[in-house]
């Protein structure tokens, strides 16, 4: 039998083989690929798709659990490999290691704490932890008995929390007491507290002591994780799934209203980050891998998680932030571990490239062999001195375009395999079908071409819904061009068949690589009792890639006030978290609108970036005097 390595592409031709079989024959193609795992009985067919539903299925009627893939199968092998690294926050602070038959362990101890809690298949579990291994272990121990994990990112706020755990009606909430971000600690469980005042649904809370710091409890509701394993055994039997049953539920931003609880499902996402992992990482058994993420976004779950374990990886999980306890973290710990892929975010790049490159020569960084980016378009500066000073002009850095929705990658080059260039997610990855599209939803011919990025064949882990709202998942990504996945992205394309992402075509804004719907941020400022109004639009920053401002009508016997100012943003980072709070609130008396009464935010993001030379025709506005008014009010600040 072939095993998953046998798929790993080793050159250009191999590369290009492997993309015009996947188009030519898609299910005989992903197949053979997905025969590698272990399964409790195979498929009656690979593809099952109608885009108008819209409806995508893989693997349809076949049996497995993801865990055995992740943990299982490699305790035969090599039950001693070393499956997590974990690094502390405070580097003085003792690692942690598990081997794969330690994390089996873990992971089927909480497992069988949660059933004899009664959590069963298809109940929802929320966790809201830091980035510490009982988060790996709590995402498994659901994914092993089939309960549907909906991890939210710890910085989120308590309203942010409990709008998604109304939303997903999640059963159970796991925590921690509190959480160490370099030199804060975050009170977690005081958070979680107010959030479930509004959250009927959970019925139990169980908190890690992370920090031994003192919490409020509520003895009916909440469990210590201590004495929820306690005496349990670390043998729990995998619940067989169904290829499409739900593993998790992941939060995105949309550009308008609730955040989308985008449903990922078990096979297609199983065999999809498997080989996506070993090929565009051209990950080696040896390797030591170290992706910077958190796991509360979809990098943490595809390739911290499910892609490395399925194929027997070792990964390094940080719990602290790059500045902590200066800026020379990321290197000492690539030199500490020998780490040999480097996987991080542009906005983490442009910091470190702030600081004085002597921090770097300090450092061994022999051991990489390739570098990653994700999250937003990388822009040539950062990509040049990621290449000089990380790379030494030798390393492939592999730029990777994809989403939340999409599960895995979709675009990158396969890290010294395939050919890379400079600020260009490159190709797309095998199995994935990507089309140009002009305004008007055409497709585009020309090889060299600018247009909207459209995706014409279903790849396996493709997110099959947003939770409870099939609708719009329909109206979201297959309504804008019939028959095509719309990812909302725009893209240049250039005569070799590279793709250059060239960033979001809607009312979403990437603010240090965090997708950002300005919509739910207006929101949360209109609730402020003196504001009438709000738009909020991205405008260019050096480090975050993109910053947040926000013009702000106030009602008129509002006095202005820098406090008021100060409590707008409080309110951004009580509904949301501060991740979303605006870098720059300007109180306006109007917004520029168009005679039907819409914001013209084309007009408000060129005042915002400062391009007051470029706004093109206003006197169409209804009110175009508002314009001039608030370029006064710009260059006074
Ligand atoms: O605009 C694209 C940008 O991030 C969006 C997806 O955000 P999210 O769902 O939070 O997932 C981020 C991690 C996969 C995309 O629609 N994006 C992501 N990667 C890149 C990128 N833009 C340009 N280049 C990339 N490599």
């Amino acid at each position: 039998m072939k095993n998953i390595y046998d798929f790993q592409l080793r050159s250009n031709d191999e590369f290009k083989a492997a993309q015009l079989e996947s188009i030519q024959n898609p299910n005989s193609f992903w197949g053979e690929i997905a025969e590698t795992f272990q399964w409790h009985s195979p498929w009656n067919s690979v593809l099952n798709y109608d885009w108008s539903i819209p409806k995508t299925e893989w693997f349809v009627g076949g049996k497995l659990n993801i865990t055995e893939n992740c943990l299982d199968r490699h305790l035969l092998i090599h039950p001693d490999k070393l499956a997590l690294i974990w690094e502390p926050n405070n580097q003085r602070d003792k690692t942690i290691n598990y081997t794969y038959k330690q994390l089996f362990d873990a992971v089927c101890q909480f497992a069988n704490g949660l059933k004899n809690h009664g959590i069963k298949k298809g109940d929802r579990v929320c966790i809201y932890m830091p980035m510490i291994p009982e988060l790996t272990i709590a995402v498994l121990a659901c994914a092993r008995i089939g309960a549907i994990h909906s991890v939210v990112f710890a910085g989120f706020s308590s309203t942010a929390l409990a709008a998604r755990i109304n939303d997903a009606k999640c059963n159970l909430l796991i925590t921690s007491d509190g959480s160490y971000r370099g030199d804060k600690v975050v009170p977690l469980k005081e958070i979680v507290d107010v959030a479930l005042e509004q959250c009927d649904s959970i019925q139990k809370c169980i908190v890690f002591q992370r920090t031994f710091m003192d919490v409020n409890w509520d003895d009916k509701r909440d469990i210590w994780w201590h004495d929820f394993v306690e005496g349990l055994s670390s043998h729990c039997p995998a619940t067989i799934m169904d290829a499409e049953d739900p593993l998790f539920i992941l939060y995105t931003s949309g550009s308008t209203g609730k955040p989308k609880g985008m449903v990922h499902t078990c096979g297609g996402y199983m065999v999809y980050t498997a080989y996506t992992f070993l090929n565009v990482f051209q990950y080696q058994p040896e390797d030591i891998y170290w992706c910077t993420a958190d796991i509360g976004w979809i990098t943490g779950h595809s390739y911290m998680i499910y892609g490395p374990l399925s194929v027997g990886a070792t990964s390094v999980h940080f719990e602290g932030v790059p500045s902590y306890p200066n800026w020379s973290r990321f290197w000492e710990i690539c030199e500490k571990y020998k780490v040999t892929q480097f996987y991080t975010a542009p906005t983490a790049i442009r910091a470190l490239a702030k600081q004085p490159t002597k921090i770097i020569e300090g450092y061994d960084l022999s051991s990489l062999k390739v570098l990653g980016t994700v999250g937003e378009p990388i822009n040539e500066e950062a990509w040049n001195w990621y290449n000089t000073y990380i790379g030494k002009n030798n390393l492939p850095i592999v730029d990777t375009w994809w989403q939340t929705e999409t599960g895995g990658i979709l675009i990158s080059s396969l890290a010294g395999v395939s050919q890379q260039k400079p600020t260009y997610a490159t190709q797309p990855m095998p199995g994935v079908q990507v089309a140009l599209l002009d305004p008007d939803g055409k497709v585009i011919l020309d090889k060299e071409a600018e247009g909207i990025l459209t995706i014409n064949h279903p790849w396996p882990s493709i997110a099959r819904t947003i939770f409870g709202n099939h609708q719009r998942y329909k109206e979201v990504y297959f309504s804008a061009y019939p028959g095509r996945y719309f990812p909302g992205d725009g893209a240049l394309r250039d005569s070799d068949g590279n793709y250059r992402i060239t960033g979001r075509v809607d009312d979403v804004v990437i603010v240090s690589g965090h997708n950002l719907g300005t919509a739910p941020i207006e929101n949360a400022i209109n609730e402020h009792s003196s504001v009438v109004e709000s738009a909020v639009v991205g405008f260019p920053h050096e480090i975050k890639g993109n910053a947040l401002m926000a013009f702000v009508i106030l009602y008129n016997d509002v006095i202005y006030s820098p406090e008021l100012v100060g409590e707008i943003r409080d309110e951004v980072n009580r509904q949301i978290g501060p991740i979303a709070k605006p870098d720059k609130i300007l109180i306006v008396s109007g917004l520029p609108k168009t005679r039907s009464g819409k914001i013209m935010r084309r007009i408000l993001r060129k005042l915002a970036a400062g391009e007051i030379d470029s706004l093109g025709d206003i006197s169409t506005l209804l009110n175009p005097e508002i314009v001039e008014e608030i370029i006064e009010s710009l260059s006074k600040k």
